[in-house]
């Protein structure tokens, strides 16, 4: 296993010593060869539980989880959520993750996102009620659109500015509705959920190109390359980063404490970063000969983007611990020998 790889999941198993209890428990991760998927993957199956992990596929990768095929604890189901699907043993916990969640395939695939946050988190909801086990569900800060300036940092109380039938919509609806589902099954059934909104969250087995390039990736490939940053707007407009081990961490937390049941969190680093600087930053750390080139903004692009994490800190007592010049200096390392690999 690649080294960096290696170092993320020690430094997550680290963090999580106290809280994790999943020895023996049956655990599906539905979109569990993604980007976050994976990770929790490798986290759950180091601490003995028996993983199931559900992805058609679509923008997972088999690649991410390969390593784990000979794990005895480990399963992988090549599955559509929005289909119905039995499972011969009782699950003692699912979490929802499945949904393609990049700005290029919102425009090619509004439809199958729709399908997969709410056909998808129905058919997960179901089965979590069949089994009566908690349900984790993977929602967004994009759940907010555009807030005003009085609404930055966001907290969970806000209600959200987005539209619903621009480019985005699939998606920002797609898990609004997402969300509702889930609250609804809180209400009417009692179902023990919970839901992470999750930030912009970056590191190792981020897909880059254009289909699924997030701004990361695509700086630090195009860094790399000596090739043109390609800033949309003038790059004034904000993000916050968070590490994948950092988010990880708290979505693990999130599903099995018991704090989080029935709670909404955001779950980001709260420190707000203006993509032109992002995009030097990226620069500076890769050597890199690129310039740096500006394309219009995107319709319904967020403008500005911090999350108020204090309720996430109170309810899974955790915190963003990796620096965004530290985390960028793992991910960079990673790229760099990816894409050596792949020459
Ligand atoms: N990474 C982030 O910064 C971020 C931010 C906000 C929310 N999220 C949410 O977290 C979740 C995981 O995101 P990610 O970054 O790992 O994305 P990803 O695209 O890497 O992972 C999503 C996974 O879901 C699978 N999938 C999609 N549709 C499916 C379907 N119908 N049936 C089965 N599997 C399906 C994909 O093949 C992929 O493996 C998503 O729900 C996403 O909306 C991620």
């Amino acid at each position: 296993m690649d080294s960096t790889i290696k170092q993320i999941i020690q430094t997550i198993f680290n963090n999580l010593k106290d809280e994790l209890d999943v020895n023996q428990k049956n655990i599906l991760v539905t979109g569990g060869a993604g980007f976050l998927g994976s990770w929790i993957c490798d986290i759950l199956v180091e601490k003995e539980a028996n993983v199931i992990c559900l992805d058609n596929l679509t923008s997972g990768l088999k690649d991410n989880i390969s390593h784990l095929f000979n794990r005895d604890n480990f399963q992988f189901i090549d599955h559509d959520i929005t289909k119905p699907i039995h499972f011969d043993k009782k699950l003692d916990l699912i979490l929802h993750l499945s949904s393609r969640a990049s700005r290029g395939e919102f425009e090619k695939f509004p439809i199958q996102i729709l399908k997969a946050n709410l056909l998808g988190t129905w058919i997960s909801l179901g089965i979590a009620k069949k089994y009566s086990c908690p349900l984790l569900f993977a929602s967004t800060s994009e759940i907010y659109g555009n807030p005003p300036p009085e609404e930055v940092p966001t907290s969970e109380e806000y209600y959200g500015n987005v539209n619903p039938i621009g480019p985005r919509s699939c998606y920002d609806e797609g898990k609004r509705a997402g969300e509702a589902f889930v609250f609804s099954y809180y209400l009417q059934h009692n179902l023990d959920v919970r839901i992470v909104r999750i930030f912009n969250t970056y590191g190792p087995r981020m897909r880059s190109g254009d289909l699924y390039g997030r701004v990361i990736p695509r700086f630090i490939e195009q860094a790399l390359k000596n090739q043109p940053i390609t800033v949309y707007g003038d790059g004034t407009q904000t993000r916050s980063f968070i590490f994948v081990s950092d988010e990880v961490e708290a979505i693990i937390r999130a599903a099995l404490l018991n704090s989080a049941r029935g709670k909404v969190m955001n779950i980001g680093n709260e420190l707000e970063f203006k993509i032109i600087d992002l995009a030097k930053k990226i620069k500076n750390l890769t050597n890199s000969n690129s310039k740096i080139t500006f394309y219009p903004l995107p319709k319904d692009d967020p403008l500005r983007r911090s999350p108020d994490t204090s309720k996430a800190k109170k309810f899974l007592n955790w915190k963003p611990k990796i620096s965004l010049e530290k985390g960028l200096e793992l991910t960079i390392k990673w790229y760099r020998k990816k894409m050596q690999i792949y020459k």
